[in-house]
């Protein structure tokens, strides 16, 4: 069984984007065979600096690396550095309709939100049925937000595969995890980046520890009782601790004695304690940017033998030899 996993460079990461998606992905590794890529061209609907693009594909990069892909076992790169993804792209676009792409809710959010259209965007779903359809890919992890792209695929697969009277394109079913809960932000809402309400993953202790002490929570005194069923520190705690530890910190908040603080430096020891590891292997990559660079082109190639495999069948299909 093929997994294929696509990720956005976005720059820094947080404990959402870990427990959501990060985590699952690199567990996904002992599930199959993963492939899984640095979604470079897509980020370009979005990133319009080049040292911005540069940094954030770095980034995610070692951010991955640091977190467990393991570039032998798994096939891990970055999407510009497999270019016949574009051939098939092209190839597709023949086989997809106008009105496909105009009822991508994706699309439709974008340009309600007022962002300017342009064919990069129109015809994302596009590229992302090329990446998916290249790879031959059975199973695609995503997000809600994503079950239609792949539904998309399936569709654009179809088309294809009719016209040419063949099944060379394996239709893909989408992975919606249901079971992970979205984890708070330090106000309560989701944590997102664009709520200003992370924790981040990789900041420095110092910034780790405001965002961790900026947990909202009400304003019982020390010597009162807390209830931490509705407490945002006690929610977060759940994420990182075995169920001994929570019943625990559940005696002390029943305890008066003690205040708020107490209980968020308690969650900030477990955070520090549990992203350590991760730290120390991300800032050793960050210094060998070579090694990095050698990582992703050997998954490259990898990916490349696949891809230019397929392409080939491809070619040969539609008269291209
Ligand atoms: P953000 O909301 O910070 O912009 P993204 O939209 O870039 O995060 O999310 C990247 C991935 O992380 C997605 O797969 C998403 O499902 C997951 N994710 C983000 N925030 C959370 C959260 N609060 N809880 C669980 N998963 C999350
Ligand atoms: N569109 C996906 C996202 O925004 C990223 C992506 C690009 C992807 N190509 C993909 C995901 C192929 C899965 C498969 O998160």
């Amino acid at each position: 069984m093929r997994i294929l996993s696509g990720i956005q460079p976005s720059g820094t990461i947080h404990i959402g984007n870990y427990f959501g998606m990060i985590k699952k992905m690199i567990e996904s590794q002992d599930d199959g065979e993963l492939f899984a890529f640095i979604a470079s061209y897509h980020a370009l609907t979005s990133v319009k600096e080049k040292e911005v693009l540069e940094k954030n594909i770095f980034e995610a990069a070692v951010n991955f690396l640091a977190l467990g892909m393991d570039p032998e076992k798994s096939t891990f790169w970055v999407q510009s550095d497999v270019k016949e993804v574009l051939e098939l792209y092209w190839i597709l676009s023949n086989h997809t309709s106008m009105g496909l792409l105009e009822r991508a809710h994706s699309y439709k959010d974008k340009t309600a939100r007022g962002i300017q259209a342009n064919h990069g965007l129109f015809s994302y779903p596009v590229l992302m049925a090329a990446d998916i359809l290249l790879f031959d890919s059975n199973i695609v992890p995503v997000g809600k937000d994503q079950i239609q792209h792949v539904e998309m695929t399936r569709d654009i697969a179809n088309s294809f595969n009719h016209a040419y009277k063949t099944d060379v394109l394996v239709l893909p079913e989408a992975k919606v995890d249901e079971i992970v809960a979205t984890v708070p932000g330090t106000d309560g809402a989701k944590m997102s980046k664009s709520y200003g309400n992370t924790i981040d993953m990789f900041g420095t202790k110092k910034g780790v520890k405001k965002q961790v002490m900026g947990i909202v929570t009400d304003s019982k005194e020390l010597d009162e009782a807390k209830d931490y069923t509705t407490c945002n520190i006690y929610k977060l705690c759940e994420l990182f601790m075995k169920e001994d530890e929570l019943k625990e910190l559940q005696v002390r908040y029943a305890t008066p004695g003690e205040g708020y603080g107490h209980f968020k430096l308690t969650l900030l020891e477990k955070i520090n304690e549990h992203f350590e590891p991760y730290i120390q292997r991300r800032e050793h990559l960050l210094n060998n940017p070579k090694e990095v660079k050698e990582i992703l082109a050997f998954g490259a190639s990898k990916a490349r033998k696949v891809a230019s495999a397929k392409i080939e069948q491809i070619r040969e299909l539609v008269g291209l030899v």
